[in-house]
Formats: structure tokens, sequence, C-alpha cells
């Protein structure tokens, strides 16, 4: 379920279900995106410019955002391309459309799909691979240890996960 924080210049929307706990939010500026804090996201604690960059590096599309300064929205890549990452889901960044059970169509410009086969929210991975200890090639995953990841093979679980209650 998407939630969406409005704030002057641009509005921030989050999908906890899609997040696969890699941090860049977290460390990308900690005024705006704060665990400890309701809500969360708090996007006039920040410049616009600096919210978009930290939303177009969050690999999974749990986050995107929405100008309403005027200022450039996202861009989908015109080529979708698909990137195996190591021990790990794939990352597709381009055009994608999710079909949800209720029907509707939502249009990511990134996304982390299951390689595993073991997501319980296929088709996005859901972080399964870590507790079977997936193993592939790919390219190396980025991942940043923060409060939603203490350690790079454990993201803290959805039911532990304080933005669940925003
Ligand atoms: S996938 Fe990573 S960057 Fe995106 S919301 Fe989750 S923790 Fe933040
Ligand atoms: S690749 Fe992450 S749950 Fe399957």
């Amino acid at each position: 379920m998407r939630k969406v924080y409005r704030g002057r210049d641009v509005e921030v929307s989050f999908d906890l279900d899609i997040c696969i706990h890699v941090g860049e939010c977290l460390r990308g500026d900690r005024q705006v995106f704060k665990l400890d804090r309701r809500p969360w996201v708090l996007p006039d604690a920040g410049e616009a410019e600096v919210i978009a960059q930290v939303v177009e590096r969050c690999p999974s599309g749990a986050l995107q955002y929405r100008r309403l300064d005027g200022g450039d929205q996202e861009k989908f890549a015109e080529i979708t391309t698909i990137t195996p990452m190591r021990d790990g889901p794939l990352l597709v960044t381009g055009r994608v459309e999710v079909r949800h059970d209720d029907g509707t169509v939502e249009t990511l410009p990134r996304a982390t799909l299951c390689r595993c086969g073991l997501s319980e929210h296929k088709p996005f991975c859901d972080n399964q691979h870590l507790v079977t200890r997936f193993r592939a090639p790919g390219v190396p995953f980025k991942i940043h240890l923060s409060e939603v990841r203490l350690r790079p093979d454990r993201p803290i679980s959805k039911t532990e996960d304080p933005r669940r209650f925003d």
C-alpha cells in the first residue's frame, strides 16, 4: 500500500511492501527520511532537488516523488534494463507496469524483482533470498547499513519496521 507525504515543493510516496532495505533513503538525507519519527518522511525538511536525487537511488521503486515546484519529474529510462544483482533480485529500470490484485496498474521507473523464486510478494523481491542464502552471479549490491539493516544479511522485518505505522 503506497502512502503519500506531501510537502510544499515535492510530494514523496512510499510503499513498504516493496522496500528491500538497502538504506539509500536513510543515508541520503537524514532530515527528510528519519525512522524514529512519524511521519518518517518530511519533504519540507529538505530541498526538492536533493530529495529527488535520493529517491531516484532507491532501487526497489518503494520511494517515488512528484515535483510540485515546476522542477523536473523523474524520467523513465528509454531502454528497459534488467540487471541481476549478486545473490539477489533482478534490478529493472525503465517503464515497469505493475498490475495489482485489485486491478489497478502502477507504473514504476525502477523495481527489484524476485529471482530466487521464494518471495511471498511476487513479482517483487521481499528479501527471502537472504533467508535461504540464495547464491547466483550478478553485480554486487550496494547495501548501506542503517536502522533498517544493522547487518548486511538481515534487514528488519515488515512487522518490526516502524514505517508501517505512518
Ligand atoms: S529500498 Fe532502500 S532506498 Fe528504497 S525505501 Fe527501502 S530502504 Fe529506502
Ligand atoms: S530474489 Fe529476493 S526474494 Fe527472491
